[in-house]
């Protein structure tokens, strides 16, 4: 916030272009944080995550072609890939031991039968993995096998709260056909900044990618989302660790809760992201109406589960990034409703 107010210290916010503290200050994050530096002249810049996509979509496989996205998964996948005329390709999750897997065989079943690009979530939105390194080797592998493009959101990077998360670039055997998506909204909560990065080692695909994104007059990040960019990933590494430790509290509180005050109702193994997917189909409910009756009667508002996926009806998405007494109040107006019903 002191960035950007000095930033409007100066009175002309034009068009502009990044200055190379940008660039220097994502890649010296990725490097110390996960491990990964990517080259600066990788980055390309634009005004969401999801608007990335859809360029990415649009300029590298042709209209029709197959895309694959693991479900339950972040809604706007979906909508990114219908509206952008593609075939959505839904490969389900596996649900072991109250944690999701990839199921390999039926991803490779895809992949064999014309699969063109695959849209990754990782941290995965909302079922909390974070996929391990030996899940991401099989996975590039994959993809670099059968030629597909990896569209690797790794927006929730920052959130990898049991285990280090590891990022699709570390992968070269990928990178002649990988975008990888990062920004500050969610890290620092600035996502009413619109700003994002796409890390993309092949320059012919940035090139075309750039290319797309300017050709539609696409002015952005705005010159405020630079400075706040760079000031977050420049100072900001003492303030994401407490984050992190915060949540992990978070995390272990509503575990806690759900086993003592609500044990029909269970929670996704929660390794990161700062969300939590919860298993409330003990209510015999669809999540509509479970999102209207949280609402309407107990002020609550989680997400509609059915939103990430057909078979994920009856269970609803829980944000925990927030502080402690108001993730309490939450809990105990879900404890409310659980005993209404389960009496
Ligand atoms: C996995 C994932 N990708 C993308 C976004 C949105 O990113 P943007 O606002 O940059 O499009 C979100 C926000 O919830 C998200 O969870």
């Amino acid at each position: 916030m002191r960035a950007i107010q000095k930033r409007c210290d100066h009175p002309i916010i034009g068009y502009s272009d990044p200055l190379p503290g940008v660039y220097t200050a994502i890649q010296g994050w990725w490097e110390r944080r996960h491990g990964w530096k990517p080259e600066t002249d990788w980055m390309l810049l634009s005004y969401g995550v999801v608007t990335g996509i859809y360029f990415a979509l649009e300029t590298l496989v042709p209209r029709g072609g197959k895309v694959l996205v693991f479900t339950p998964v972040y809604d706007p996948f979906f909508a990114a890939v219908k509206n952008s005329g593609h075939t959505l390709v839904e490969c389900p999750l596996l649900l072991q031991d109250q944690s999701y897997t990839i199921d390999w065989a039926r991803f490779e079943d895809e992949l064999k039968h014309g699969v063109e690009a695959v849209v990754f979530c990782n941290p995965h939105n909302p079922v909390g993995r974070v996929w391990t390194a030996d899940e991401m080797d099989r996975l590039t592998q994959l993809c670099a096998q059968y030629s597909v493009y990896l569209l690797s959101d790794e927006i929730h990077a920052d959130f990898g709260l049991t285990r280090p998360y590891t990022t699709a670039g570390r992968y070269p055997c990928i990178h002649k056909k990988l975008v990888v998506y990062t920004a500050i909204s969610k890290s620092f909560n600035l996502a009413g900044m619109g700003s994002s990065c796409m890390m993309i080692p092949n320059p012919d695909l940035k090139k075309r990618i750039q290319e797309a994104y300017d050709s539609r007059w696409m002015f952005g990040p705005s010159d405020l989302a630079f400075t706040a960019m760079e000031a977050a990933y420049t100072h900001g590494d003492a303030w994401m660790d407490a984050q992190c430790a915060y949540l992990r509290q978070n995390s272990q509180m509503v575990t806690r809760f759900l086993a003592e005050r609500m044990p029909r109702v269970w929670a996704a193994r929660h390794e990161g992201t700062f969300l939590m997917w919860l298993d409330m189909t003990c209510f015999g409910k669809s999540s509509a109406e479970l999102t209207e009756l949280l609402a309407r009667k107990y002020g609550l508002a989680l997400g509609d589960g059915s939103h990430y996926g057909r078979q994920a009806d009856g269970f609803m998405r829980l944000n925990i990034g927030c502080p402690q007494v108001t993730l309490q109040q939450g809990l105990d107006r879900l404890a409310a409703l659980y005993d209404d019903c389960m009496r």
